[in-house]
């Protein structure tokens, strides 16, 4: 079979190494790809994850048998849609199924309608308005711009002068684009943050291994949000009798809300999900694989996964019993010194060849220049250890990240930490 993954960074590249792991799979196309991920599969740079037409044109032409669509933008912009029509099998929700991540206000109000827990809001579309609200409000409050924005568009401001400016970069000067054209004023929630992803074909969902990320720059969670500088899983928090009330209060409600509204979702749902005192709340939904969750869940998984998607595409999902490693997995990024904020790129990077078994190292943010592999984004590597226990896992990932090298080479020296101190009191 020939399969084609849209996407260039770690996610996709661990999406593709456990695709190869089934014998029936002979080449994977990766477009765009990236310089560690050419080393499993046949990437093509000069396509990128939002020239629809393009990939579309390519699927046609290189006999491909199934397609993952993994990046939220080609998704929101009906990637899915469009190689369905071309009659190429593909994993992903279609683009209306994709307004559960693209539009907050689509999902606050889907939420709302069908009553799924979830933090208190209301929705702007005048600057002016939303600052008379905000003035009666206690803090601190949450502002979120309504579409895509790289995972930035959120902003918790603490006072009323923070509250102002946050209106006037999102709405006024457009820092996130048209996304910022509405906006969603929310409680504050607190308590443990939980990402749940979950294959589903519509109806059956499978949750996968619960994850915790780390999306603040800095140990300690302090500094500014990134895209997320590392994963463990399962989340110690998210005991099985919160597994049970999400599978009863939000799982299933969303499904069939979704299902209710004309738009089933199809693919891979992130569950953003936040334990606070009240019960498990939805943050946020996201209509794909969370980068970098998926380099320690997919790892976890015992099934075949070209053989979970193609149940999903076949709406079998039902049918299948998808078994699960026992033990846990941690990733650790190694960032570009200035994410997210700027950085240089084209520095060389060297990687043992003698790395444990237990470790797989997902590129993110690299290419090959002159058939060396240099720096090439702001996350360049998800070091991946598997273990029987969490710390055994964060000191085989730690070790082989100290052990990998680039000029400027960033890590946060804590991943885990929150975890193993949740588990050992
Ligand atoms: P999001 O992009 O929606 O996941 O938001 C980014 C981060 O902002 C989340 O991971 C939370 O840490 C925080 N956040 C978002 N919404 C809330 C909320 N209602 N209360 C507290 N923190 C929030
Ligand atoms: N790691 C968070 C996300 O993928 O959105």
């Amino acid at each position: 079979m020939n399969l084609l993954v849209v996407g260039g960074g770690g996610r996709e590249h661990a999406i593709i190494k456990k695709l190869k792991e089934n014998p029936q799979v002979e080449t994977i196309y990766a477009l765009p790809g990236n310089g560690g991920i050419a080393a499993d599969a046949v990437c093509v740079p000069e396509i990128g994850a939002k020239d629809i037409g393009k990939i579309v044109d390519f699927a046609k032409s290189h006999a491909i048998d199934f397609a993952v669509v993994a990046p939220d933008d080609p998704l929101a912009l009906g990637c899915v849609d469009r190689l369905h029509e071309a009659g190429i099998p593909c994993f992903g929700p279609d683009a209306k199924a994709a307004r559960i991540e693209a539009s907050k206000v689509f999902a606050k109000n889907l939420m709302k309608k069908y009553g799924i827990p979830t933090a208190r809001y209301e929705v702007f579309r005048d600057p002016k308005a939303a600052l008379e609200y905000l003035r009666g409000a206690s803090f601190p409050i949450v502002v979120k711009a309504d579409g895509l924005a790289l995972g930035k568009g959120v902003l918790i401001p603490q006072d009323m002068e923070e509250a102002e400016a946050a209106v006037k970069s999102i709405m006024e000067e457009k820092t996130f684009g048209d996304s910022g054209n509405e906006i969603v004023i929310e409680e504050f929630l607190t308590g443990p943050e939980v990402s749940v992803l979950a294959f589903t074909d519509g109806t059956a969902i499978v949750p996968m291994a619960s994850s915790m990320d780390h999306k603040r720059a800095g140990d300690g969670d302090t500094g500014l949000n990134t895209g997320g500088m590392g994963t463990i899983a399962p989340n110690p928090c998210y005991t099985p009798s919160d597994a049970k009330t999400c599978m009863e209060t939000i799982f299933l409600p969303t499904l069939a809300a979704m299902r209710a509204e004309g738009c089933p979702f199809k693919g891979c749902l992130y569950f953003g999900l936040m334990l606070t005192p009240d019960g498990p709340k939805v943050i946020e939904y996201n209509c794909r694989f969370g980068d970098p969750e998926t380099q320690v869940v997919l790892p976890l998984l015992k099934t075949d996964l070209l053989t979970v998607m193609q149940a999903v595409e076949n709406e079998t999902l039902a049918d299948l019993d998808v078994e699960w490693h026992d033990g846990s997995a941690a990733c650790v990024i190694l960032a570009s010194a200035g994410y997210p904020g700027s950085y240089e790129k084209g520095k060389e990077i060297t990687i043992p060849g003698n790395l444990p078994e237990n470790v797989t190292v997902y590129h993110a943010g690299d290419q090959l220049s002159d058939s060396k592999l240099v720096t090439n984004g702001g996350r360049v590597l998800g070091v991946t250890a598997t273990g029987k226990t969490l710390r055994a896992a964060l000191s085989d990932a730690y070790a082989a990240a100290e052990r990998i090298d680039f000029d400027g080479k960033y890590l946060r020296h804590d991943i885990g930490k929150r975890a193993l101190s949740a588990m050992e009191g």
